[in-house]
């Protein structure tokens, strides 16, 4: 490893250990960290940029918006494995275009959002959980089958998890509570494992993937998956994070003593 790179790595570890000592909003990703994995949204321009060119307004967000909210999944939805981060900060990575949208443009599909672009059926899932209450008022009539609300109901509905820390934790909740074979499992997202990732985004995800005339599973992949995954890993694999969420874990439960 050249000894640039090294010193960077061992700055971002010294800030992950210093964040997690200081920080209730911290954890193990850094802002260092997302403005090498997504150096577009380090610079405070890029969504004026963005806007002005591409007339899509206010679902832009910068690293420096979407790291608390991320750390804050990983401990709400308590994910301790490297593998599981790396994958989610990949897939939210890749829909959002690297933070540019969080609603579907293209085709455009209602009720597709959040930063993995979930489509409609998890994205109902997904409010009905965080706010029942208001769920129940927004899905009126529709409450028995949620797939034949109009395209009204379906905005109003992923207006409430829209915000940065519930569309920033949309696929945390996914691995957890929508795909939990692939969390916590030890053959499963494993660290640098870009198989698991692939299997997890077919099989978990089901993206991807397709079923032909005859019933048979149709598998494809988009390359840009790769290339997220590799960027999110060149750094977290480096870094050594599972030693840090381990850290930040002990040093939680220390507090609690
Ligand atoms: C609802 O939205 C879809 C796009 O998801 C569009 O094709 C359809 O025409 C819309 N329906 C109505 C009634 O506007």
């Amino acid at each position: 490893m050249k000894l640039s790179l090294y010193l960077l790595l061992s700055a971002f570890a010294a800030n992950m250990l210093f964040a997690v000592a200081t920080s209730k909003d911290s954890g193990p990703i850094t802002l260092e960290m997302l403005n090498v994995i997504n150096p577009a949204a380090a610079r405070s321009t890029f969504c004026k940029d963005f806007e002005k060119k591409q007339g899509v307004k206010g679902e832009c967000i910068l690293n420096s918006d979407a790291v608390a909210p991320i750390n804050k999944a990983i401990a709400k939805y308590k994910i301790t494995r490297l593998g599981e981060i790396a994958a989610t900060l990949a897939w939210m990575l890749f829909e959002s275009e690297g933070w540019h949208y969080v609603i579907n443009h293209n085709p455009g599909n209602k009720g597709q959002g959040t930063r993995t672009m979930m489509s409609w059926a998890y994205v109902s899932k997904y409010a009905k959980e965080l706010y029942p209450d208001k769920y129940a008022k927004v899905i009126g009539k529709f409450s028995d089958d949620t797939s034949k609300a109009d395209n009204s109901t379906k905005t109003k509905v992923m207006d409430l998890v829209l915000n940065n820390d519930d569309s920033l934790a949309a696929g945390f909740w996914y691995l957890t509570k929508q795909a939990s074979s692939f969390h916590n499992k030890k053959d499963k997202l494993r660290t640098l494992n870009l198989k698991d990732f692939k299997d997890y985004t077919w099989n978990g995800i089901k993206a991807d993937v397709s079923t032909d005339d005859n019933g048979k599973k149709q598998f494809t992949w988009e390359e840009g998956r790769t290339a997220k995954w590799n960027e999110v890993n060149k750094i977290i694999g480096k870094a050594k994070l599972k030693q840090l969420v381990t850290g930040s874990m002990l040093s939680k439960r220390r507090r609690n003593h």
